[in-house]
């Protein structure tokens, strides 16, 4: 399987990774189809994501994803963050191979979990 060079550098060198202590809000989802699993949290203020971290029981492809996504919702207001697609994602990291598209899934629908759980609690 060929990884792109920015999916090999995310995934070398993930961009925020870890967790937040006081999180405003966490989105945890897991991949049916490989078992892995995906965690979001987010700092929210004026309805703007201040703070954005991930963890992940993931594969490569997971991985890369969901750091180039924390890197794109980072001072984006919650509403801007729920209209990035997975296709921007995939595009930004110079594509992902076929297989691994599912895996590009993950930290989409952990961030709209998190998104979803804080709008309740509003
Ligand atoms: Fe599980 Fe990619 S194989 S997230």
């Amino acid at each position: 399987m060929i990884y792109s060079d920015k999916v090999i550098q995310h995934f070398k060198n993930p961009h925020n990774q870890g967790s937040i202590e006081n999180a405003d809000t966490v989105g945890e989802v897991g991949n049916p189809s490989c078992g892995d699993v995906m965690k979001i949290y987010l700092k929210i203020e004026d309805r703007i994501i201040k703070d954005v971290k991930f963890e992940t029981l993931g594969c490569a492809a997971a991985i890369a994803v969901s750091s180039a996504l924390t890197d794109m919702v980072k001072g984006k207001s919650i509403d801007e963050a729920l209209e990035i697609t997975r296709q921007q994602i995939i595009e930004d990291l110079g594509g992902l191979p076929e297989v691994k598209v599912h895996c590009s899934m993950l930290g989409i629908e952990a961030l709209h979990e998190a998104i979803k759980k804080y709008e309740k609690k509003d």
